[in-house]
């Protein structure tokens, strides 16, 4: 039977576009090697009418589909579940760029376009699109919008949700919604493409988007600053606001441990200020002004929060190679952790207001259960969002460290962000590893919402069945 279908689904795409046995294996686990399973077979369409004839045989013969872009959802949101049932439907064929309008200001591409490739596309065009996450060589348009990735621009630009105007959708039985406007204002009725954002593909297949591109700054400037504690990062946030206004573009936290941990990751790299610091914040600015004066204006900024106190060092890039330098660190943190193996990946979101007494309140907590542990802690301080991300100690066993206590800290820093009116999951969505959690941080109510949606759209629970929904207690 399986052979069957596998048969059938090669009729539509094509004998080598549906790969099985070890050609199919790095489409099975998620790019770090935490998430395994198993799938009947990988479908590679190269087009949205055959992701269509794709997903109506899927339906008529009751094949689970695990939508599948970049793979590099930290959550497991991509993989297959061990049964060896699944489709794995990869997007990664359908990668034109299908229009770019530059008086519009809007881009429409496809799926399995790569962030690197629609982020090039816009600047041979001479405009940008702003969306820059660390995976952005592999991640693709589709997953960047079915889990409304944000990254590091999102103080200045907002999350994918905010970049995207139109999508075109397949739905679990085939059929095709175009919703592929690019209008800026548009009530008419009910905007369903924000159905399709942030649900990790279990409501319908996004094959296509609409997206919003921006002017290029004629100037960007970049800092790393020592500092002394989170309040002090908070204050220095506020103060670029009041002098830079939206010209900040990024606001990036680093702890000790991270920036200890990324530079032994690094072997080659050392950190941009003479001293160590508790903390380090990475300020990107974006102007209309030249760059010297937009370097003086950060500058300015900078030595009032000097004054003040609230910065005990600060290096300026001195060119964008330099720049470049300095988001290395940042963006490698993520990988160090990988490599380092043994930690307990969180992504939490708090009012800004919050954040201090998240970050003291957290670590005691955690300290209490693994006194030694590094904490890594890092992130998107000027969106409320951080990553506490707890490291075994260097003398215990990263499969040790993450069995005795991965869920107890997870949950602690779960409860935490809770308590202070937060988010268990701010930007990486919720996959199948933070399912169970959603169903303690909902309401029966919203619940209750989110599986009538799912059951009009996909009565069967084929579309990446087991993520993101909890099961609904009785
Ligand atoms: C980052 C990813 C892990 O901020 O979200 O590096
Ligand atoms: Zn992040």
């Amino acid at each position: 039977m399986s052979q069957q279908h596998l048969d059938s689904l090669r009729a539509i795409v094509g004998e080598t576009h549906v790969l099985c046995g070890t050609d199919a294996l790095p489409f099975e686990r998620d790019y770090r090697g935490v998430y395994f399973g198993k799938a009947l077979g990988v479908v590679r369409p190269a087009n949205t009418l055959e992701v269509s004839s794709v997903m109506a045989y899927c339906h008529t013969n009751n094949l689970p589909v695990v939508p599948q872009g970049g793979n590099t959802s930290l959550l497991g949101g991509s993989v297959p579940d061990g049964m060896g049932t699944s489709i794995v439907l990869s997007l990664a064929r359908l990668n034109r760029v299908r229009a770019l309008d530059t008086v519009n200001a809007t881009m429409t591409v496809d799926a399995g376009v790569t962030l690197n490739q629609a982020r090039a596309t816009a600047e041979q065009a001479g405009v940008l699109f702003p969306l820059r996450i660390g995976s952005e060589g592999s991640c693709q348009i589709g997953g960047n919008l079915s889990t409304n990735a944000g990254g590091t621009a999102v103080v200045r630009y907002g999350n994918m949700r905010d970049l995207v105007l139109g999508l075109e959708v397949v739905l679990p039985d085939g059929r095709i919604w175009n919703g592929l406007r690019g209008l800026r204002k548009d009530n008419a009725g009910y905007d369903l493409k924000h159905l399709f954002i942030g649900t990790e593909g279990t409501l319908g297949v996004i094959t296509a988007a609409v997206l919003k591109l921006f002017p290029v700054a004629r100037s960007v400037s970049c800092a790393f600053l020592g500092l002394q504690t989170p309040e002090d990062a908070l204050a220095v946030f506020s103060m670029l606001r009041r002098h830079l206004g939206t010209d900040v573009t990024a606001f990036e936290l680093i702890s000790s441990d991270a920036m200890t941990l990324v530079l032994s990751h690094l072997t080659n790299r050392s950190s941009p200020l003479a001293d160590t610091h508790p903390w380090y914040v990475l300020v990107e600015t974006s102007s209309n002004a030249d760059q010297t004066d937009a370097e003086a204006q950060l500058l300015a900024a900078l030595s009032d929060a000097m004054d003040l106190g609230h910065v005990t060092d600060a290096a300026m890039a001195a060119n964008a190679r330099q720049a470049a330098e300095f988001w290395l660190i940042r963006e490698e943190i993520s990988d160090a952790q990988t490599k380092a193996r043994g930690s307990v990946r969180c992504d939490i979101s708090v009012p800004l207001s919050s954040i201090p007494e998240f970050i003291r309140e957290t670590t005691i907590k955690v300290r209490s259960i693994a006194p030694e542990a590094r904490m890594i802690v890092y992130g998107h301080i000027g969106d409320g969002n951080v990553h506490f991300n707890p490291l075994r100690p260097n003398h215990t066993s990263a499969d040790t460290f993450v069995a005795t206590h991965g869920n107890h800290i997870a949950s602690v820093i779960d409860h935490a962000a809770s308590a202070l009116d937060g988010s268990i999951s701010a930007e990486h969505g919720i996959g199948v590893a933070k399912r169970d959690a959603l169903g303690s941080v909902r309401s029966r109510e919203e619940l209750e919402i989110s599986w009538a949606i799912k059951r009009a759209l996909d009565p069967f629970n084929l579309l990446n069945p087991g993520k993101v929904l909890p099961t609904l207690s009785k």
